[in-house]
């Protein structure tokens, strides 16, 4: 392997002026405190990560700054700081009206909007921990969160209101619609009723840098979907890691195509670039390669941070499509959230003539970790070295490091500050990330080159990754097997070129069902209805009997031998 991996290619540096301008200078001499001192609480002891995003600003003459730059298919509109200062101010006075306060879980629940980010900024502002849904979640999805985390308030739409089940929800005390029109239902209350009479002038509320900030739910390989809680000491990760991982100067256009229903949307959506003082671009709507270069031509774009499925979408539209756009205020190109292959890296050269950095991380370490930056040179395939102040290695079972070209479990040295906290009502949960003492272990397995570049070799449990969204293949289990005429199901991710992976279900059915494509349909729908689009398997295939261990686990890594033709493996737990 090491003779292949000397011959591989490398991108040289492109740009010069690049905030970061010596990673191995950074990486040797960097230390976290050193960032401390760029926020105010430095000097008054007093955190808010909301106060250092927006209000900072605003206090310190930057207040006419763009913040928010919104479009989707009916609105086109602009916020500056000062005016999501006073938007977030009005909607903390809300939130404590209904007496809402530090600590309380507050969801939002709504496609991407302005209101989406004033509300998210005023709740933090309260010191409100809050949960964001993405838009596609149906209800059952919404109730193991909203239980979960025992919420006492959602922030919604009146389209997705209907997915709340309130009545089992003991702890839900105020459903707040933005858009409301007519008649409001029980515990339901109009935003923009509540919005006229609040003050613009807000008391913050001061938090210690450990307290709960946000908490987004994510998939494993077993149990419901897990409520990751980070602080607001993350601050600290996301204003350093968007100066150097995303490059970001004061008069950047910035673009983050994530929804805030997923980390990437929230923290590199809203926290790094407002941190930084930057303009964010947010789009709403469904993705549609021209309405994507119209964003970048209108706004003129100069950092775009996606991931791998979009880019590939994007190739797939072809080379024509593009040239029917000015891109040229690009300067800075990002990817996350699943393996960026190196020939979407050489097209990204050929069209944009910019290279895409791929950079690595999870929901639960709440920031960027390893990445490629401007100012070194890249390896096309790799995710990048360690962040400086992180130490990242390649570790085998028991926690020993690995030497180079060696493929062990991606782990890296705990803590670092926007580390997660807690996993909702779930210590064990938490514990096992951090078994193999000082490791976080990641879950991904990884190999690392002599030149300390790594490379994303996939996961070691069965956590599927389709179109960059983590899906966990026992929720969708779960779901199928409340339809009536399934009996038992296993489901895997199967490559995929374009998404990465698709979801396959395994199912054997019921007595008395027999398979069928209507049946194929109905039980799609069926999830889709039940769960969310994205986790409805594109692929179902039926058969008598499911592979199982003696004690009644459903063999997921033999269904994967199966669809990819390869041996079985060590079969010797296997029911007879
Ligand atoms: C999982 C985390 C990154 C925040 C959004 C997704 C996979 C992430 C890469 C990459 C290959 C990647 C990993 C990881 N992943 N980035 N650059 N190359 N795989 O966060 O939903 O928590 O998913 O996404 O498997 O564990 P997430």
């Amino acid at each position: 392997m090491t003779e292949q991996a000397k011959e591989q290619e490398l991108i040289p540096v492109l740009t010069t002026n690049n905030n970061l301008q010596d990673y191995e200078e950074a990486y040797k001499n960097f230390k976290w405190e050193d960032v401390e001192k760029e926020f105010s609480w430095s000097k008054t002891g007093k955190v808010n990560i909301a106060y250092e995003a927006v209000d900072r600003h605003v206090d310190e003459g930057r207040g006419d700054k763009i913040a928010l730059l919104f479009n989707d298919a009916t609105r086109d509109e602009s916020y500056t700081f000062a005016q999501m200062k006073a938007l977030s101010n009005k909607f903390g006075n809300v939130l404590r009206s209904l007496g809402i306060s530090k600590g309380d879980r507050v969801f939002i629940f709504m496609p991407r909007s302005p209101e989406l980010y004033s509300s998210y900024v005023g709740a933090v502002k309260i010191g409100a921990i809050v949960g964001p849904l993405f838009e596609a979640f149906m209800e059952g999805a919404v109730k193991d969160r909203l239980q979960d985390s025992e919420a006492v308030a959602i922030v919604t739409t009146p389209q997705l209101k209907s997915r709340i089940p309130v009545a089992e929800l003991p702890a839900l005390k105020h459903v707040i619609v933005v858009g409301a029109e007519g008649e409001l239902g029980e515990r339901e209350l109009s935003y923009e009723k509540l919005m006229e009479s609040a003050s613009d002038e807000l008391q913050i509320q001061w938090v210690d840098r450990e307290d709960g900030m946000q908490l987004h739910y994510t998939s494993g390989s077993t149990g419901k979907p897990k409520g990751v809680l980070h602080v607001h000491n993350a601050m600290i990760q996301h204003l350093q890691t968007g100066k150097w991982v995303l490059d970001l100067k004061p008069d950047d256009i910035y673009w983050c195509t994530a929804d805030p229903g997923w980390v990437t949307g929230t923290v590199y959506g809203m926290w790094s670039p407002w941190l930084n003082g930057v303009t964010s671009v947010v789009r709403g709507g469904r993705f549609l390669p021209e309405n994507w270069y119209k964003t970048i031509e209108k706004y003129k774009v100069t950092v775009w941070y996606s991931a791998p499925t979009s880019f590939r979408m994007l190739m797939a539209a072809g080379d024509e499509l593009m040239k029917q756009f000015d891109l040229s205020s690009l300067r800075h190109i990002l990817s996350v959230g699943e393996p960026l292959n190196a020939e979407v890296v050489r097209w990204g050269m050929k069209v944009y003539g910019k290279r895409i950095h791929d950079n690595w991380w999870m929901t639960e370490t709440g920031g960027q970790l390893i990445s490629n930056y401007p100012c070194m040179p890249m390896k096309p395939g790799s995710m990048g070295k360690p962040f400086p102040g992180i130490y990242a290695t390649i570790v085998d079972n028991q926690g020993n490091e690995l030497p180079p070209y060696q493929m062990g479990n991606l782990a890296i040295r705990a803590p670092w500050p926007s580390i997660m906290r807690q996993i909702w009502n779930n210590p064990a949960k938490y514990e096992e990330y951090f078994r193999l003492q000082p490791w976080y272990i990641s879950g991904d397995s990884a190999y690392k080159d002599e030149d300390g570049y790594f490379w994303f070799q996939g996961r070691v449990d069965d956590v599927i990754n389709t179109a960059g969204e983590r899906v966990g293949p026992f929720e969708v289990e779960s779901k199928l097997v409340e339809h009536p005429a399934v009996a038992e199901a296993g489901v895997i991710g199967k490559p995929d070129p374009v998404r990465g992976e698709i979801i396959k279900a395994f199912i054997s059915l019921r007595e008395g069902y027999q398979p069928s494509d209507e049946l194929i349909k109905e039980i799609q729908e069926f999830v889709k209805k039940g769960l969310a689009a994205h986790a409805a398997p594109r692929e179902i295939e039926f058969r008598d009997k499911l592979p199982k261990t003696r004690s009644g686990k459903i063999m997921r890594r033999v269904l994967k031998s199966w669809e990819l033709g390869l041996p079985t493996g060590d079969l010797s737990t296997l029911e007879d």
